[in-house]
């Protein structure tokens, strides 16, 4: 069984870069067996999760169904107006009661501090769907299709240009990691967390990752295999969105500002997606990959779900990271 099992996936920092890989290795193998080969792969009949959502999703929500589905267990939905956890009854509370009839529970939250307690008090693995901190499972997406993209992860040129948010800070630490160069370019003041920036640079001295955290769209996109942006009004920020598009003037994605980031770069949004973040023609261009991205969030996810993969299976597959 791989190293996920039985464990807790609320960060990329708690892993190993070889956990990571492996996690990579066996989300490709899932979509070469059931997408590619149509192969039945269910080990987990009999199995369900538990969905906790205090915020809207599109892709984790379906991910989360979808994925179950295909491996043979089942899902339950529980929305914000669905569940008593955290309004009407204590994280702790529910966590016990979660225990007891689910196998694994996928949470989005508003505070990364409810999917810690919810992971202290549940007796069954605890995945992050997404908290204002960290989106640790986007992260393995975006790698999952840069991995098959280029055929390799490491010595690659990330640019992200825009807020420096919960997506970011998971691809702070992806980076560090795997050994994959990161260049910032966000507004002033909308800068990432020193503490997950400070963190990212020690672990990067391992891989050899140089990150460079700056305000210049420009020179973060200089040379970069990947430009990356997300929303510039993150779930919950409704409140701050006329503040936040005057700050964020200048940021958006567009040919002009690419002008002389080199020929061959690739685009990823992790969606949902406005327009003044990226233009049309590169959001829907041949550069942009988000449609893969947004396909491989299922096959990422499904890795936390899918206990019984062994390790023989997916050598095959491997590929150098
Ligand atoms: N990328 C992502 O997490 O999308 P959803 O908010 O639709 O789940
Ligand atoms: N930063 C965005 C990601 C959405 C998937 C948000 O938190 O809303």
């Amino acid at each position: 069984a791989h190293s996920l099992v039985g464990r807790d996936f609320l960060s990329l920092n708690h892993f190993k870069s070889e956990d990571i890989k492996q996690f990579l290795w066996t989300a490709k193998d899932l979509k070469t067996r059931i997408k590619d080969n149509g192969e039945i792969f269910q080990p987990l009949v009999g199995k369900s999760a538990a969905l906790v959502f205090q915020k809207r999703s599109t892709r984790t929500r379906l991910s989360a169904e979808m994925g179950m589905t295909k491996l043979g267990g089942s899902a339950c939905f529980l929305g914000p107006d669905d569940i008593h956890l955290g309004v009407n009854e204590s994280v702790k509370d529910s966590a016990r009661v979660l225990t007891s009839m689910a196998d694994v529970i996928v949470a989005r939250v508003h505070g990364q501090e409810v999917l810690d307690e919810l992971a202290n008090e549940a007796r069954i693995p605890v995945i992050s769907g997404l908290s204002d901190f960290l989106h640790p499972l986007q992260i393995l997406a975006d790698f999952m299709t840069l991995q098959e993209h280029f055929g390799y992860l490491r010595g690659l040129k990330i640019a992200w240009i825009g807020d420096g948010n919960n997506v970011l800070h998971s691809l702070l630490y992806g980076c560090a990691k795997i050994g994959i160069d990161l260049n910032v370019a966000t507004p002033a003041g909308y800068e990432p967390d020193a503490t997950v920036t400070n963190d990212a640079l020690k672990l990067a001295g391992k891989t050899g990752a140089s990150f460079r955290i700056g305000n210049d769209p420009r020179q973060a996109a200089y040379r970069a295999d990947v430009i990356v942006t997300d929303t510039w009004v993150s779930l919950g920020q409704e409140q701050e969105k006329q503040k936040r598009l005057k700050d964020f003037a200048g940021f958006q994605i567009n040919r002009k500002m690419l002008k002389e980031a080199g020929g061959s770069w690739v685009f990823l949004h992790c969606l949902p997606r406005k327009k003044e973040e990226v233009t049309d023609d590169i959001f829907y261009g041949e550069e942009s990959l988000v449609w893969q991205e947004a396909e491989n969030r299922m096959w990422t996810l499904m890795v936390s779900f899918s206990c019984d993969v062994r390790q023989n299976d997916i050598q095959d597959n491997r590929s150098s990271c």
